[in-house]
């Protein structure tokens, strides 16, 4: 499981995606998440979407259509992490920690602000005129989402790799500052897929929303025929022989198409096959590729409440990555809990709780338990039963985690709870002040050390 790569990416919801979206970035990235090496994090990236969106209606049909798209493309939820940027609230929390170690002159450097800037010089405008600091900051908070689940490759547009190497350099910069040694945070690396095609559009220039020149991808047979019917295509008529190397709808063809298929395509428009009958073909290509995932499309669209469980659950899962993470790096940077903070301080007695470990052993009944014991030997807590060993050692696995600790006293002795149950009970101490400094050398015990 840890040695499978982490692959990261992130969708911004501004808009519907289109067939050139989905054969360039949609299609690759499910097809990679099925490999058993991938452990695949895809997330709606709404916070982005704000910095380029005011209109909250946009916003939220994109989210849903966005979603409902790489899940009719068939995205296995159960095999990778599918979730929405603003469910992981440790995104923004982490973003404000990297804010403050990012120079602000490496994001005076990204090429989105620049282009803004440029612009605004060019027209005589105040350099910073509807700059925002959402599009300033924008590539920290980029940094965080690919940060926080350490993500080893990060597919991305070219116009991204920036962004990806400023990650690295603000990434970089934490683990200096805070890291004491440590690597927080492992370094990102860009992943251009140098195969993937990008598709023309109507026109014969890169399809983008951009350029009008779109073809639909399931919004209807219909809205995709009409598309179609409005390629680009030069004047020679039916009978007369087509140049494939140079039609575009000869590359929107083999995008989607077998070999065996393009080859037939292209003999067939040597032979002079008619315009008319070659967007025929193309549409009917597209419609036997993506009618099946146009279908499961309109009927998750049409059951929101459905999608909602769904993301509700990738946000599950990755908050159980980001939750404990955040809780490290907060300590890392001073955030502490007061009380934890006595542990710190007593580092004079951090040398020996190195060696304060975990013993395990079974009842006589078949029940797992274990002991804590202190460097010296001493038991600092002896365990409730548990039906098995896979129990004990979660319990155990969770107590080293370096979460705040709860522990209650009680009259002579303290217990140690874990989501609300008590796991392990403290020996009977002489007095109040014994069981204190009880408790004051289990928490010390279960600081994990940093070298
Ligand atoms: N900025 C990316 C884009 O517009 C989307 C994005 C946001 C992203 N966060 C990310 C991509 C993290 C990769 C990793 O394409």
């Amino acid at each position: 499981m840890t040695n499978r790569t982490r692959i990261l990416t992130g969708i911004t919801t501004t808009g519907t995606p289109h067939l050139g979206n989905y054969a360039g970035a949609i299609r690759p990235a499910i097809l990679a998440s099925r490999d058993s090496n991938a452990d695949s994090f895809y997330f709606l990236a709404d916070y982005h979407a704000l910095i380029k969106c005011d209109d909250p209606l946009r916003i939220q049909r994109s989210r849903l259509e966005i979603a409902a798209t790489w899940l009719a493309g068939g995205l296995d939820v159960d095999r990778v992490t599918f979730y929405r940027q603003s469910d992981i609230p440790e995104i923004p929390e982490l973003t404000w920690l990297l804010t403050c170690v990012a120079a602000k002159g490496l994001l005076n450097r990204a090429h989105a602000y620049k282009a803004s800037v440029d612009k605004n010089v060019e027209t005589g405008e105040d350099p910073d005129a509807g700059i925002t600091m959402g599009l300033y900051s924008y590539p920290v908070l980029m940094a965080a989402d690919i940060l926080m689940f350490n993500a080893h490759k990060v597919p991305v547009g070219r116009d991204q790799i920036q962004h990806v190497e400023m990650a690295r350099d603000i990434g970089q910069r934490f683990n200096h500052l805070f890291g004491q040694g440590k690597e927080f945070f492992t370094m990102p690396e860009a992943l251009i897929e140098e195969s993937v095609a990008t598709l023309p559009g109507l026109d014969g220039r890169k399809m983008s929303k951009s350029y009008d020149n779109t073809i639909p991808l399931f919004s209807s047979a219909k809205e995709m025929k009409d598309a179609i019917s409005r390629i680009v295509t030069d004047s020679r008529a039916p009978g007369e022989a087509k140049d494939p190397d140079n039609s575009h709808l000869f590359t929107l063809f083999q995008a989607f198409a077998t070999p065996a298929q393009s080859d037939e395509f292209r003999s067939e428009l040597l032979q002079g096959l008619g315009w008319g009958e070659a967007k025929n073909r193309l549409f009917q290509l597209l419609d036997s590729e993506l009618g099946e995932s146009r279908e499961r499309y309109h009927q998750l669209i049409e059951r929101p409440a459905d999608l909602e469980d769904m993301l509700q659950i990738g946000a599950k899962k990755a908050r159980a990555v980001a939750t404990p993470f955040l809780n490290e790096l907060r300590e890392a940077v001073g955030l502490r809990s007061f009380v934890a903070q006595t542990q710190v301080a007593a580092t004079t007695k951090k040398k020996a709780t190195k060696a304060a470990r975990f013993v395990s052993f079974r009842e006589d009944d078949g029940s797992f338990r274990f002991r804590l014991l202190a460097a010296d030997g001493e038991q600092l807590l002896l365990s409730r039963n548990f039906a098995d060993g896979k129990t004990a050692g979660q319990v155990t696995k969770q107590l080293q985690a370096g979460q705040a600790l709860d522990v209650r006293s009680e009259d002579l002795s303290f217990s140690v709870w874990l989501e609300g149950e008590c796991v392990a009970d403290s020996a009977t101490f002489a007095d109040g002040a014994a069981r204190d400094a009880g408790i004051d050398a289990l928490r010390i015990a279960l600081t994990p050390v940093q070298e």
